[in-house]
């Protein structure tokens, strides 16, 4: 559970079972709270469930923590996603004397399991039923007195894997959880629905009963990548992490990259899709595609793609799903609703066996390992590769570079790493010392022109998730439209100013915050004297990187700076308060 603790945090609870009785503790707060005023470990059986909670129905509670009971006290749920229409369900259930003790949409699952225990239904059969009177989504895990030796579960729409290890079983939302016990996965789908015991896994359809055979898949992620190694925070660990990410990701089969590529070269209009972080590495990669490959793919953003493009989708359109985890629910229901258009897909993600790669006409694997820390890092490194790489390889298809022109940009993304690598050593004492000097500032601007307006969008995402300070990004030719009215002497303006075509205009827009008394940081290339006098403090980045992919290096300072203030400020910057790993509601 502690390994499954960045996907949510405001609340624990675990059930076991034991001599026909079900043994509880819950409540309100983080594992380590909880654990200190109740011990969790301290509990009898061999078979149980449970939950953190990232609240959506009902405050963070006592009461509201998982795991949620039936009435006789016998069964016991925990579950992931949003019923839709637990308030209808609620009501029926209540009419028919059932009681409850939470506000939480998932109460209503137990007393209906209950109702068909009491009608001889098996647990199984039990949660069959109530996947039928269900709507919304989730992944449900079930148990009973009256099954004590097994628990069940079924999914619609949120992830739940199965790990099979020597005469034990597990199920859980996320594959780091049990990866100390077993590294051998099986996947368990939408409308599926798997009893488990200690030694066997059963998956059933939904629909008709009809028995699954799935094969038992070894994935390579070791279980020391999900522990810190050494390091404070899993975030640090990860930033440092960064260059081995990047590697492993340019060793990709070629021709996994080209039937990207391919894809991309025979639609009409090719569509960036993401939330977040990987919204930023979808902004910079259309810069990478328009430089690289002459194509401008368009960027929307996946919660909104349906109401805004939907109405135009051909089955001559191609979309690029890009979701480090697979099952951001935003993006998730972009991609299915493509779909009902026949339009083809491309997914980055970095989970094999995630919701989004059975969704998808191909898929590339970034090769990140496991990111516990909440705030993205070196899953957005590998999505820029991948997308890098993809931009070259359609370049090469379309014939719109010169061969050598290509062989130097392929040689330089190659460099990347080591160059991250720097950046990491040479810059990081210097955003720790930054951050002890811009810690308490109420607002900072993030500017930049080009590919870096992407770095400074991730610049300033990265300082609200974790450290809470206000931040804005904008493009550095949109600053003097509007937000250049906030800037008075001391504010704090964050330039991400690579030397490349937009160097000598990015210039003036330093010196046009300077005029103002502003306090500026540059991130700038290591050779600019021009920059680094206008700044009051520089973060400097090896010369020779290409425009195409400055983000990868560009980004690392600010990532650091980010961890550090929320550091100096006392904050937690692997659980970030209202935020989680993966966001599976709409
Ligand atoms: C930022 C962050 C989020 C995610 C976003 C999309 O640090 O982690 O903004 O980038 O929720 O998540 P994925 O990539 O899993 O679709």
């Amino acid at each position: 559970m502690k390994r499954l603790e960045y996907r949510g945090y405001d609340s624990v609870g675990i059930t076991t079972i034991s001599g026909n009785k079900l043994f509880v503790k819950k409540d309100k707060g983080k594992i380590d709270e909880v654990h200190k005023k109740l011990d969790l470990d301290d509990l009898p059986g061999s078979v149980g469930i449970g939950h953190t909670r990232w609240a959506t129905h009902g405050v963070p509670s006592l009461l509201n923590a998982h795991p949620h009971f039936d009435c006789t006290g016998q069964v016991a749920v925990v579950h992931n996603g949003v019923i839709d229409n637990f308030l209808e369900l609620r009501q029926e259930l209540a009419e028919r004397g059932h009681v409850f003790n939470s506000e939480t949409d998932t109460e209503v699952i137990p007393h209906m399991i209950e109702e068909h225990l009491r009608q001889g239904c098996s647990l199984a059969a039990a949660l069959k039923h109530v996947t039928t009177r269900i709507h919304g989504t989730y992944a449900i895990v079930a148990m009973s007195t009256s099954e004590p030796d097994k628990i069940v579960c079924t999914r619609d729409g949120n992830p739940l894997v199965i790990g099979r290890g020597m005469n034990a079983s597990y199920v859980s939302s996320d594959i780091p959880a049990f990866l100390p016990m077993t590294n051998r996965i099986i996947l368990l789908l939408d409308g599926e629905i798997a009893i488990i015991t200690a030694t066997e896994v059963t998956i059933e359809k939904l629909s008709d009963g009809a028995p699954v055979v799935r094969d038992v898949v070894k994935i390579s992620w070791t279980a020391d990548q999900a522990q810190k190694g050494g390091f404070p925070h899993f975030m640090l660990k990860e930033i440092h992490e960064q260059p081995d990410a990047i590697r492993n990701t340019l060793r990709l089969r070629p021709d996994v990259i080209r039937r990207g590529a391919e894809l991309l070269s025979d639609a009409a209009r090719i569509f960036l899709l993401a939330m977040g972080t990987s919204g930023h590495a979808a902004m910079a990669a259309r810069y990478m595609f328009s430089s690289l490959a002459r194509t401008v793919p368009t960027f929307e953003l996946a919660s909104d793609f349906a109401d805004i493009v939907g109405r135009t989708l051909t089955d001559q359109d191609c979309i690029v799903a890009i979701t480090q985890s697979g099952e951001t629910t935003d993006t998730i229901s972009a991609v299915k609703y493509a779909r009902s258009f026949g339009t083809h897909v491309l997914a980055i993600t970095n989970v094999v066996g995630s919701s989004i790669t059975r969704l998808a006409d191909h898929v590339v694997i970034t090769q990140a390992g496991p990111e516990i820390g909440v705030a993205a890092t070196k899953t957005f490194m590998v999505q820029l590769t991948s997308l890098a790489q993809i931009a070259l390889a359609l370049g090469e298809m379309k014939g719109v570079l010169d061969a050598d022109v290509l062989q130097d940009k392929r040689k330089a993304l190659e460099a990347v790493p080591d160059i991250v690598s720097n950046v990491i050593s040479l810059q990081e004492e210097r955003a720790r010392r930054l951050a002890g000097f811009y810690y308490d500032a109420p607002s900072l601007l993030f500017l930049g022109r080009g590919i870096s307006i992407a770095t400074a969008r991730e610049g300033a995402l990265k300082l609200k998730e974790i450290a809470y300070n206000h931040a804005e990004a904008y493009s550095a030719g949109e600053s003097k439209h509007g937000p250049i009215a906030l800037v008075e002497p001391g504010y704090p303006v964050i330039f991400v100013a690579p030397r490349d075509e937009t160097h000598s205009k990015i210039v003036g827009n330093v010196m046009e915050m300077k005029a103002r008394g502003a306090s500026i940081v540059s991130v700038i290339d290591s050779s600019d004297q021009e920059i680094a006098h206008l700044s009051d403090h520089v973060f400097a980045v090896p010369s020779g990187v290409p425009a195409e992919f400055s983000v990868m290096p560009y980004v690392v300072p600010l990532q650091l700076f980010s961890y550090y203030v929320a550091r100096r400020k006392g904050y937690d910057p692997d659980k970030p308060r209202n935020l989680a790993k993966s966001v599976t509601v709409l």
